[in-house]
């Protein structure tokens, strides 16, 4: 919970970033987030009340925006519900929810055609231009992934964003990072969230949005570790501000490492999409051989989770720094064709992907895990409904199937609009004084920067090397005792100093660390995207159940 703290004294920092006190704003419902899941569902809301989203960067800023396979939805006569629903419960180790993944694919395809509807622009087939060309990735046994080339995800936030262009009571407010929820008691040992505090970047200051219905829709986490295919706004801080305002939060020990981004030192990895092997590109070691179907029947095409493990492995005995990804088998023309971006991309890196093998590693992609969901979107928080990679809807179980992700979040931000909606009629402004609403904290440009970005990092590199691909106790608790010390640094930097979008970010990032050594630590065996070389073996008698943290505990 959000407790209003007592303004820190004016000092000469605080002068500088516009203090002063929050501003308030009222809102039927209130986004956090625009990519697929928030953006989605506030071209939905808007037609039963007014809508604010707010977005930490730029509009289109978000996962989504660099989603290159597409969308996972049954589409044509070869394939079956049946079949989806089979693939995606192989996957995930176990551990998915059948209602939840019924729902899932059962509404796939009314979701892929809404997103045509806005005017997503997905590629067609060359040969029957009236349907969807169909890419594979892995653990698919069907073709069934919709796509936009290889850009999918741009292509959804634009035609999205246009759309939403057209809503006149729909407000996008760029540039504004939620710190923490806005709750109160709502009877019966219940909590209602009635909006959220956020910085505005550009102006400076703590504004308070308060609203009848929040969605929190805030994405991933892969910031929480050194090498990520995730771009800078993944700091995971819905998760974050979820689990402080008391949200069950699941299941976050199961990180998605994506086999192949490229080896490269850069900011953000760049993801050489899955795609390409659905096309029949091939991973072999630096001395040329296949190794893949030592691991499993499907290949290169097996389940992530065996892919990403399987290179860990061999680059770990060989003791190479990456493996290549010999595109010869799809052929240049087609590669050039099918995967425009990726060969651009890999180009303007000096690599020609068309005659040269690609190098590749694993890095951290995507969290299976999240704040709890029902299939309605509620969390255990009244007021408070989430969707997209922030949530654990128990679909995924301990490994999400290749583009059941976007899937996943136009799906149920369509189930939470439901819910939203019923809730609008039940609760009513009046209930809540905005004026009561003040952050207590001011912000400031002026922070010790070294701190953060050393701590940071600190954060990033604990996480990777002790809480990767694979575990051990004594890397688990290796990472707990270093990510208590950073958090307890953090926490102190946070009471005593201005407020800055920097420090939030941290905050969540540490508190995410957090919960994910947690889970790993709870869960005493090695299932989908969990290993733990003290526990090899999956244990269906003690943890075929979700990890569950609470504040409380
Ligand atoms: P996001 O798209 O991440 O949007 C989150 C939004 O919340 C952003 O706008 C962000 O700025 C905002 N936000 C975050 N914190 C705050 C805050 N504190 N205050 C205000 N705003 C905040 N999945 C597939 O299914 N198919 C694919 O082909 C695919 N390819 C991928 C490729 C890459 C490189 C990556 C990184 C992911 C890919 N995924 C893919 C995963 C998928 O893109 C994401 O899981 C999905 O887009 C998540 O959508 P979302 O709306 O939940 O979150
Ligand atoms: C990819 O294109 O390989 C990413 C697909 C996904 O993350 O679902």
């Amino acid at each position: 919970m959000a407790v209003p703290r007592k303004p820190a004294g004016e000092t000469r920092r605080d002068r500088k970033y516009n203090p002063g006190k929050t501003n308030i704003f009222q809102t039927d419902f209130l986004v956090i987030g625009s990519g697929i899941a928030g953006l989605s569902f506030a071209l939905k809301a808007c037609a039963f009340g007014d809508v604010i989203v707010i977005t930490k960067k730029e509009n289109y800023e978000s996962n989504t925006n660099y989603a290159q396979g597409g969308i996972a939805a049954v589409q044509d006569e070869n394939d079956s519900f049946e079949l989806h629903i089979n693939d995606t419960l192989e996957c995930g180790g176990g551990l998915c929810d059948l209602k939840a993944v019924e729902v899932l694919v059962k509404d796939g395809p009314q979701g892929v055609k809404e997103l045509h509807n806005w005017g997503v622009r997905f590629t067609r087939d060359k040969e029957h231009p009236e349907r969807f060309s169909l890419g594979r990735e892995g653990g698919h046994s069907r073709r069934r992934i919709v796509r936009a080339d290889d850009l999918t995800g741009r292509e959804v936030e634009r035609a999205l964003l246009e759309e939403l262009k057209k809503k006149p009571n729909v407000m996008v407010f760029e540039n504004h990072i939620a710190i923490d929820l806005i709750t109160k008691p709502a009877g019966s040992g219940q909590t209602r969230c009635v909006g959220a505090f956020a910085i505005d970047r550009q102006a400076g200051g703590i504004k308070a949005y308060i609203s009848r219905v929040t969605l929190l829709a805030s994405g991933g986490c892969g910031q929480v570790y050194l090498h990520t295919t995730n771009p800078a706004i993944a700091t995971g801080d819905g998760i974050a501000m979820a689990y402080r305002a008391g949200a069950r939060v699941a299941n976050m020990e199961f990180i998605q490492f994506h086999p192949t981004a490229l080896y490269r030192n850069e900011e953000r990895a760049f993801l050489i999409s899955e795609a390409v092997r659905g096309e029949g590109a091939i991973l072999r070691r630096i001395n040329g051989e296949t190794f893949m179907e030592r691991y499993h029947t499907m290949g290169c095409l097996a389940p992530r989770d065996i892919v990403a493990r399987a290179i860990d492995h061999e680059m770990k005995t060989s003791g190479d720094k990456h493996v290549w990804l010999d595109c010869s088998p799809i052929g240049a023309e087609k590669i050039r064709e099918r995967f425009p971006n990726i060969t651009a991309e890999c180009l303007a890196r000096g690599l020609d992907i068309t005659s040269e093998p690609i190098p590749v590693v694993p890095s951290a992609h995507y969290v299976c895990g999240g704040v709890i969901t029902d299939i309605e979107g509620r969390t255990n928080i009244e007021a408070l409904l989430a969707a997209g990679e922030v949530t654990c809807t128990g679909v995924h179980g301990a490994n999400r199937l290749a583009s059941n992700s976007l899937l996943e979040a136009v799906v149920f931000a369509n189930s939470a609009l439901k819910t939203a909606v019923e809730l609008l009629e039940k609760l009513s402004h009046d209930e809540i004084d905005p004026r009561q609403y003040q952050y207590g904290k001011v912000c400031s440009t002026d922070y010790d920067g070294v701190f953060i970005s050393h701590t940071r990092e600190m954060i990033r590199l604990t996480m990777w090397d002790y809480v990767g691909i694979m575990r051990s106790n004594k890397r688990l608790a290796e990472a707990r005792k270093w990510i208590k010390a950073f958090s307890e640094e953090i926490e102190a930097s946070y009471l005593s100093s201005p407020l800055n979008p920097e420090l939030v970010e941290l905050r969540n990032i540490a508190q995410v660390a957090e919960l994910i050594i947690r889970c790993a630590l709870l869960r005493k065996e090695s299932r989908g995207l969990h290993q733990n070389s003290d526990y090899p073996n999956r244990n269906d008698k003690k943890f075929l159940r979700p990890t569950v943290v609470e504040r409380k505990n």
